[in-house]
């Protein structure tokens, strides 16, 4: 024979061979039931042990029969399950990620991935997010347990979402999806995840009949796979759409990618038009920007900051995403996404219904608003406080803010108040007190003397301090500390006013008698307030010493020394005007 004619014989044997694959319905060793490790009744698609290949639907079937432990196993994608049953008339295993079952605390324990088109998760399957190496739990529907010294967090959700709705779990080092299918219990802890991880998950698997459907199935596959890379790319957001792209937003992206702040949902601008109704409903203006009233898809209200294009190099806004991407707490208001595109930046927030602290502390103007009651106004003054401390302490990185005001300040539908506007924030390590900064920022009326003013004092978190009890004054006095219309420049120094109040024990307000037994949190109100605002740094409390205060007995509150005049001269422009 020619040499040739044999090499195409060969050829075409070898291509025509995996059809001589055993059928299901081949009655010689397909269908014939084995066992294997724990399972009994075991067929086609199945084969292992003294079962050959070709018995068998393919490599992805290749069971791994563990006689002196008695169990199976299967190696899918790059991952090692323990099979605990199979269900060959319904096509259905249930299977165990060993590893898991072992050490979850394990820094080698990855995601869970098929890997193959040939099996999917059975319905009741949902994932389980674990989140390793986190600096503090803060909310209760989060599980919990340590591995070694480490907090260690998990929710069912998938990482993406959760990312999304807890901005602070990005602070965790490490996160892992776990499929389970028993009902979530955030309450079981450790143990909770050990019975989820021992029973397992069930996975539907597909048996391909012969090779030609393979290769169906890889062309389709194929073909979804380019379709959903193609949709993903065109919804990728705003990625230099305009050729626009400038040095400074290449600084931007860069930055996002370190701060793994692409876990924030990226929004196109024409999604952003959308949300807004094309900028319809504005909400409030001011030297960053302009704040605009939307809606998500889902309905949900939002407020959305359009950032001036001209300013700083994006700096605010690297700022703001920074800082807050960081934060979960229920005083400080929750970025949900953002947009960057060509010169384009926006910050999408959470809606306050309530709009910022100024309007109801100043209640200027024709739009009459009911005055808060003194009850309201301790508890916005703690939830500050308690806002103002989770920055200070409650994140691996300070944060300082900077612009404590009332217009930063917004309230909920209840009234419970929220930190926003961290356009001037600073973030700097916990161990450093006192932080290096080139330039003055803040608002005049609450900036701390040594922010304007160096050779004063280092500027450090009690700089936020002095801004907070100021705010607090502001609060108690129901007006605003420098009078920005001072039409008699002889007024007086607002905290030495204040303070006479305290020590004459008289009324605050003109307009309205303080009923009695609301005294003390007034009295309590100012004490603290200038205990903030003390000029030197070392004698203001820091913001933990300021919730305790706030609820001590008043018997142990002293009076503080009163203030120096230190009314700031300086000009500074006011960095964000309502
Ligand atoms: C073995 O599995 C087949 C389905 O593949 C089922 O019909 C049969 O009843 C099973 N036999 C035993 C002994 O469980
Ligand atoms: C898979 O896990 C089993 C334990 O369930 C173990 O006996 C086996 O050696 C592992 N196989 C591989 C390839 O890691
Ligand atoms: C397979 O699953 C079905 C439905 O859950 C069940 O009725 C049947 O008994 C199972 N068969 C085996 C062999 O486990
Ligand atoms: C937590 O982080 C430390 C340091 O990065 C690392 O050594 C340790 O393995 C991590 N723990 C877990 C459970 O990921
Ligand atoms: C987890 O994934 C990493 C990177 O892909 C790999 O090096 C490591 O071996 C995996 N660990 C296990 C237990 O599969
Ligand atoms: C998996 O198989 C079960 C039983 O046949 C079926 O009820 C379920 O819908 C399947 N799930 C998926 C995701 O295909
Ligand atoms: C669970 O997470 C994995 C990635 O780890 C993903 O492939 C899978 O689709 C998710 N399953 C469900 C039911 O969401
Ligand atoms: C705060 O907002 C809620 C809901 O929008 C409203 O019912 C309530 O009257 C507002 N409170 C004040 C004091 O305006
Ligand atoms: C703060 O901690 C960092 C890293 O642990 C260290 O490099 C730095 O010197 C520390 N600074 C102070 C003031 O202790």
């Amino acid at each position: 024979m020619h040499p040739t004619f044999i090499f195409l014989i060969f050829v075409l044997l070898l291509t025509t061979l995996p059809q001589s694959r055993c059928q299901p319905n081949d009655p010689v060793c397909g269908q014939q039931p084995y066992n294997c490790g724990s399972l009994s009744n075991i067929s086609y698609p199945f084969w292992g042990l003294n079962r050959p290949s070709f018995c068998g639907g393919g490599d992805s079937f290749n069971l791994k029969c563990h006689a002196n432990d008695a169990t199976t196993s299967i190696q899918i994608g790059s991952q090692n399950f323990t099979v605990k049953e199979i269900n060959i008339t319904f096509q259905t295993m249930r299977v165990v990620r060993p590893d898991l079952v072992l050490n979850v605390c394990s820094p080698h324990v990855n995601n869970t991935g098929l890997g193959s088109s040939l099996f999917k998760y059975g319905s009741s399957v949902y994932n389980i997010t674990i989140f390793y190496n986190c600096s503090l739990s803060l909310d209760a529907s989060f599980g919990h347990f340590s591995c070694g010294n480490e907090i260690t967090i998990f929710r069912d959700g998938p990482q993406d979402e959760l990312l999304r709705k807890f901005p602070w779990i990005a602070r965790c080092r490490r996160y892992v999806e776990v499929p389970v299918d028993v009902p979530y219990d955030n309450s079981g802890g450790l143990d909770f995840l050990q019975q989820a991880f021992d029973s397992g998950f069930p996975i539907n698997y597909t048996v391909l009949n012969n090779p030609k459907s393979v290769t169906g199935a890889t062309v389709a596959g194929l073909l979804i796979c380019i379709a959903i890379f193609y949709i993903r790319y065109r919804s990728s957001n705003c990625k230099g759409d305009f050729g626009l792209a400038t040095k400074s937003n290449k600084n931007i992206e860069a930055f996002l990618q370190n701060q793994g702040a692409l876990t924030l949902k990226r929004y196109k601008l024409s999604d952003v038009k959308k949300m807004t109704n094309n900028f319809k409903v504005k909400l409030g203006q001011g030297g960053f920007g302009i704040v605009y009233q939307g809606k998500l898809s889902n309905g949900s209200p939002v407020a959305i900051k359009m950032l001036n294009e001209a300013k700083n190099n994006g700096e605010d806004f690297i700022n703001e995403v920074a800082s807050i991407s960081r934060t979960s707490h229920i005083n400080v208001v929750t970025l949900l996404g953002f947009c960057l595109e060509g010169r384009k930046r926006a910050l999408i927030y959470e809606f306050m219904s309530n709009g910022s602290l100024d309007k109801f502390i100043y209640r200027k103007g024709p739009e009459a608003i009911a005055p808060l009651s003194w009850d309201n106004i301790y508890q916005i003054a703690m939830g500050i406080a308690r806002g103002l401390e989770y920055l200070h302490i409650g994140c691996n990185t300070r944060i300082l803010h900077f612009d404590i005001k009332p217009h930063n300040i917004l309230l909920d539908d209840n009234l419970c108040p929220k930190i926003s506007d961290f356009g001037l924030a600073k973030l700097c390590p916990r161990n450093e007190s006192i932080i290096s900064m080139s330039d003055a920022r803040g608002t005049m009326g609450y900036v701390a003397p040594e922010v304007l003013n160096r050779h004063f004092a280092g500027v450090s978190h009690k700089s936020d301090v002095y801004s907070y009890g100021m705010m607090l004054l502001e609060m108690v006095g129901g007006r605003k500390n420098i009078n920005a219309d001072a039409s008699h420049t002889s007024e007086i120094y607002f905290p030495h006013w204040i303070y006479k109040r305290l020590e004459l024990d008289t009324d605050l307000r003109l307009e309205e008698e303080i009923m009695p037994e609301k005294k003390e949190i007034v009295k309590r109100l100012i004490i603290v307030g200038l205990w903030c605002i003390q000029t030197f740094p070392n004698g203001r409390p820091t913001m933990s010493r300021v919730i305790d205060m706030l609820e001590a007995n008043m018997n142990s509150l002293e009076i503080p020394p009163k203030p120096l005049l230190s009314s700031p001269t300086t000009s500074l422009p006011e960095s964000s005007i309502s």
